[in-house]
């Protein structure tokens, strides 16, 4: 303990920004900490008793592990009607990629949605429907925990991650061209109101779960104006939070600091620009033994949307061999979104119990297909 409070990272003055656009100074003037960091689930339930949630089973494995969240929530009345949208994807009138008119009214209706994994084509002209998600909902803010898992044996005992990822821009703006033949540009982009409204939302979620600290990851030293103004971001939020503790890491300095010893990272939320938080969260994964148990929620102003961290796994889709925990773990983060806590705590205690029995699907080194798996959790509800 003590090497782990001594190696803790710097804990930093709060300077002020030196140079940034006036609009985004006048739009900071007048957000108060009374600003909703997200949009907070508030619906009434329907006519029938339950609440309408958006699915879209997803591409690959997507149809078996939300398969398996249907019958599970079934099995154990959770008081949840699936809506099941379409997120094929069309060209409009401007030659930009969008979704189904219908599914955008369905998640904007009832603000929270289950999504499993889509398949993006590799290859010029397609963008990912993921980001296309992001951006038709403005979910600004992906969350997501790493925590070790009883019975899943890694190096790693009692990880205990959040990270906070910025989901609209940065590395993933898509702003690339072609300067001349054979030199290429891409454009990080990083506002300031983008990176002020994560930063509320990391402390924020902090402070809602019982963590004491904020750690904005940055590469600042290098990407002095883009990293810089996050950072800056970060800091001018973390005046109006006197409560949640406020510090400083590097992307490579955490990343060798987690993979020592992830232990002192278990009372902070991890606050970072887009691409670090990709590649960070799926090492953060690692440690608790793969894509396989990480879950994420995408926070908006407009609406949240869960999914797992891991794609559609097209290798092994279609053949009863898909662990269907991720999903399971994200929709339990939605069921705490929208406060059913009882039912997310008696379907999470069902899960945890079936994996530290034994009984796994083939990625946690188990014999059992994703049905007998369901079955599994569905018998210990
Ligand atoms: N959020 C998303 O929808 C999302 C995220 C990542 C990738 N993708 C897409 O998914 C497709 C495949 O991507 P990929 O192969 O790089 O990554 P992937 O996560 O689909 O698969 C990586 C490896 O992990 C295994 N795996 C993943 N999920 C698993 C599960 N639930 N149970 C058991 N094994 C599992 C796969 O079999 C594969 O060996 C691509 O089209 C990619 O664009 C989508």
């Amino acid at each position: 303990m003590f090497f782990a409070a001594a190696a803790a990272s710097t804990r930093v003055a709060r300077p002020v920004s030196a140079a940034r656009p006036l609009a985004s100074m006048l739009s900071r003037g007048l957000a108060t900490q009374t600003d909703a960091p997200t949009s907070a689930y508030n619906k009434q339930k329907d006519a029938d008793g339950k609440y309408t949630v958006t699915l879209f089973p997803g591409d690959g494995i997507g149809p078996e592990v939300s398969g398996a969240v249907r019958e599970i929530y079934r099995a154990a009345n959770v008081p949840i009607k699936w809506e099941e949208a379409d997120v094929t994807p069309s060209i409009n009138h401007e030659g930009k990629q969008v979704i189904p008119e219908e599914t955008v009214q369905s998640v904007r209706r009832n603000t929270v949605a289950l999504k499993g994994p889509l398949a993006t084509p590799v290859g010029k002209g397609h963008v990912s429907l993921n980001l296309t998600l992001r951006r038709t909902f403005n979910l600004f803010a992906n969350v997501r925990p790493c925590v070790s898992v009883k019975g899943c044996e890694t190096p790693y005992e009692n990880v205990n991650t959040v990270l906070i990822r910025e989901n609209t821009e940065g590395e993933y703006s898509g702003i690339e061209h072609e300067v001349v033949d054979g030199v290429v540009q891409s454009i990080k982009l990083i506002t300031y109101d983008a990176s002020e409204r994560v930063a509320r939302y990391a402390f924020h979620h902090a402070r809602q779960n019982n963590r004491s600290r904020v750690t904005a990851v940055h590469k600042a030293p290098i990407m002095k104006m883009t990293d810089g103004m996050f950072l800056n971001a970060c800091r001018n939020v973390a005046k109006e939070y006197q409560d949640i503790e406020y510090d400083e890491d590097l992307l490579d300095r955490a990343c060798l600091r987690i993979v020592r010893d992830p232990e002192p990272f278990a009372d902070t939320v991890m606050v970072m620009p887009n691409l670090y938080g990709d590649i960070l969260s799926d090492m953060c994964a690692g440690l608790i033994g793969g894509l396989g148990l990480t879950p994420s929620g995408n926070i908006g102003r407009d609406a949240s949307i869960f999914e797992a961290v891991h794609g559609s796994a097209p290798d092994i889709a279609g053949q009863d061999k898909a662990n269907p925990t991720a999903l399971l773990l994200s929709s339990i983060m939605m069921l705490r979104h929208m406060s059913l806590f009882e039912h997310a705590d008696k379907i999470e205690r069902a899960i945890f119990e079936t994996i530290a029995a034994g009984e796994r699907t083939g990625d946690l080194g188990g014999k059992l297909g994703t049905r007998a798996f369901t079955e599994s959790i569905i018998s210990r509800l």
